[in-house]
């Protein structure tokens, strides 16, 4: 629980309003058990009379990042598919995941962990693993007597898509390259325990997002990977290889390293359409 220290609070309520739990009983200096541990009042006390549930309070500089700064960073941030193959040291690795204790939740309930992928060895697994069991679903999908049915009840599913895949997987595999990990040398994968309630898969991409961007701020690629979370999310007969726990699940992956290409030149796409009610 935070701790307030009342020889310092001057009773500006601060932390009593901007509490999203109503935890906070200013006159004793009571946090009830509904507190999320969000550290709201650690933020916004102008006197740090409030201390986190652990670590030291840090004031916050004022925002260095412009908003045309960011403008630029996003538009500056693509898809890396060809990654030097060049280790990214730990601490760096570590950094990433340091952060992470910056970035949102749902009810900050904070369900995820995260495992760094980072020996070749464990690379190429997480490539044929992703690679075979993607291949079995798009040969089940596609069959002949089972296409049919998916065309009938999931029109949603193309099966024409599938089976572009399907060839590019192949074809791929065959000259020892991949349409998976890109022969990226670290992978990070978001994981967490399987609920009805919580928003895990929110949290997860959420967090590889904020990642992608740090990461890019860093000099490294960063590419969100579909095809781990589709073969890793259903079939929890990979966790052990990974020292995943067999009841979590992958919401979300990450590849990462030093990109091979530079891109010099933003291109538009058209932002989404809009309706201000
Ligand atoms: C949720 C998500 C999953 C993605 N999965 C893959 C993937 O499995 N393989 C891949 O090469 N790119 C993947 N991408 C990258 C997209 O293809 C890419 O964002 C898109 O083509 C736009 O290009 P840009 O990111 O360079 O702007 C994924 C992106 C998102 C947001």
């Amino acid at each position: 629980m935070p701790v307030i220290n009342l020889s310092l609070c001057t009773r500006c309520l601060k932390c009593v309003k901007d509490c999203p739990s109503n935890a906070i009983t200013i006159e004793t200096g009571f946090i009830a058990e509904t507190c999320i541990h969000c550290g709201h009042c650690v933020a916004i006390c102008p006197e740090t009379a409030v201390s986190p549930d652990s670590g030291s309070i840090i004031p916050l500089c004022p925002n260095l990042v412009s908003a045309d700064h960011f403008r630029e960073l996003s538009a500056g941030i693509r898809t890396c598919r060809s990654f030097l193959s060049k280790e990214i040291p730990e601490e760096l690795l570590l950094q990433l995941v340091d952060n992470m204790k910056h970035y949102p939740s749902a009810s900050n309930a904070r369900p995820l962990q995260v495992t760094i992928v980072r020996s070749s060895e464990k690379m190429k697994l997480l490539n044929t693993m992703t690679e075979s069991s993607l291949l079995r679903m798009f040969s089940f999908v596609t069959s002949p007597l089972v296409s049919p049915l998916i065309r009938l009840f999931a029109p949603s599913i193309s099966i024409s898509k599938l089976q572009r895949y399907k060839k590019s997987f192949l074809e791929k595999r065959k000259s020892n390259d991949s349409l998976i990990c890109h022969h990226a040398p670290a992978a990070l994968l978001f994981h967490g325990a399987v609920t009805k309630t919580g928003m895990p898969e929110a949290d997860a991409n959420i967090w590889a997002t904020y990642t992608s961007i740090l990461a890019n701020t860093l000099g490294l690629g960063t590419c969100f990977n579909g095809f781990i979370v589709k073969a890793m999310g259903k079939n929890s007969n990979h966790n052990p290889f990974f020292g995943i726990p067999a009841k979590h699940k992958v919401y979300a992956a990450l590849l990462i390293g030093y990109p091979k290409v530079k891109y010099v030149n933003e291109c538009s796409r058209k932002s989404p359409e809009v309706s201000l009610i």
